[in-house]
């Protein structure tokens, strides 16, 4: 069976940005058998990461990512349906998830590397579990429970960078859930500053792009920020951080500001940001969601039931076609997407 598949064409070299046309689509022949321990899936959602810029290079600088190599089959979080198991943990019809699935429409895989969903979990939004129940809803949950200290009650505000983002728009929804008295948002357009106030419940959001957001956040921030959830670093994050509490707290998500930028995994903060970090007492621990497995299955049900309550709101930017997978990751490299962005392969989850 001829089927189609997405490689890594070129690379946008470490401080260049990356374009659709890094990626490439190709058919491939599935083999016809299925061995002992493997599943056939059919893929029906894919999704794009900011961490996979750095495996678009040839050395990824982090010590739990690998680089693809040129023409390499790419590989990020997925959701499908089992065509056929000879794994004894699957059956037909079973509807699975992966963080690591080739970008293929259809694929055999070894089963160990899956994980079975409930649709019900989600009201059968399958997509959900590559965004608000996958890693962005983990690693908003996780993080800010972890690293945010937040007691509830005690007038807290947080501040989110990358805010109308997939990570951004969890980490500002929980940060509420769990006890802060304001969430102030920042993001890259005035439509995502509305959407957050409007739609999400942030109680603010600045458009860093317009405007001095020193002034703005200052401005937003009467008392000062006591828990930061970065997601982009660079200016931004200098920003935020001349205006943090003493003994408050940075939860270090991501930096992606300079993920196109030859510079080290977490970038250390310019001198006098740092300064002012010390002197502050302001903790800025790596936080990396993988290190928290064992708390994923409460998490994925914690982020279910919030759902379900209507506390957290969703959202997603949808787009159709494996042929768009690289389009997909250029959009959200540059800001294209507000909530999760996800690729619709097969939206068809009839057998
Ligand atoms: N620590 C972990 O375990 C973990 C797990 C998952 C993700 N992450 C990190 O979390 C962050 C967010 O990931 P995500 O999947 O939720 O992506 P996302 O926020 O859905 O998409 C990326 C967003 O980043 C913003 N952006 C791009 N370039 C920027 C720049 N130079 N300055 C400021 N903002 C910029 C864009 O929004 P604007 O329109 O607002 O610019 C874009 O929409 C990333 O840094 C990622 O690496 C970490």
């Amino acid at each position: 069976m001829i089927v189609q598949r997405v490689v890594l064409n070129s690379r946008p070299g470490k401080n260049g940005h990356p374009v659709a046309e890094n990626f490439r689509v190709e058919e491939v022949n599935l083999p016809d058998c299925v061995n002992e321990g493997q599943v056939q899936v059919r893929t029906l959602y894919l999704c794009v990461d900011p961490y996979m810029r750095c495996r678009m290079n040839e050395d990824t600088s982090s010590d739990y990512i690998t680089p693809w190599q040129l023409s390499q089959v790419v590989d990020d979080a997925g959701v499908g349906i089992i065509e056929e198991s000879k794994h004894t943990n699957f059956m037909k019809g079973d509807f699975v998830t992966s963080f690591y699935w080739p970008w293929q429409t259809k694929v055999i895989l070894d089963g160990n590397i899956l994980k079975k969903v409930d649709p019900q979990l989600v009201n059968g939004h399958l997509s959900y579990f590559l965004g608000a129940t996958g890693m962005p809803g983990l690693t908003s949950l996780i993080g800010v429970q972890e690293k945010g200290h937040i007691t509830a009650g005690s007038n807290q505000t947080t501040a989110v960078s990358g805010a109308a983002g997939a990570c951004g728009c969890l980490a500002g929804q929980t940060g509420h859930l769990l006890g802060c008295s304001r969430v102030v948002g920042i993001c890259g357009t005035p439509e995502k500053c509305l959407f957050l106030t409007s739609e999400l419940g942030f109680d603010a959001a600045i458009n860093y792009k317009e405007g001095n957001v020193a002034e703005q956040l200052h401005k937003l921030c009467p008392a000062g920020v006591d828990v930061y959830f970065d997601n982009v670093g660079g200016d931004i994050s200098d920003t935020v951080i001349s205006q943090m509490n003493q003994n408050s707290h940075i939860i270090l998500c991501g930096q992606i500001s300079q993920y196109n930028k030859d510079v080290p995994y977490a970038p250390p903060l310019p001198p006098a940001i740092e300064a002012i970090q010390k002197e502050r007492n302001i903790t800025r621990e790596r936080f990396l969601v993988l290190n928290y497995k064992d708390k994923f299955e409460s998490g994925i049900l914690q982020l279910s039931q919030w759902f379900k309550e209507g506390k957290l709101k969703i959202k997603e930017t949808m787009i159709n076609g494996l042929e768009n997978m690289g389009a997909a990751f250029q959009s959200m490299m540059t800001g294209g997407n507000i909530g999760k962005q996800i690729v619709c392969i097969l939206g068809d989850t009839s057998l």
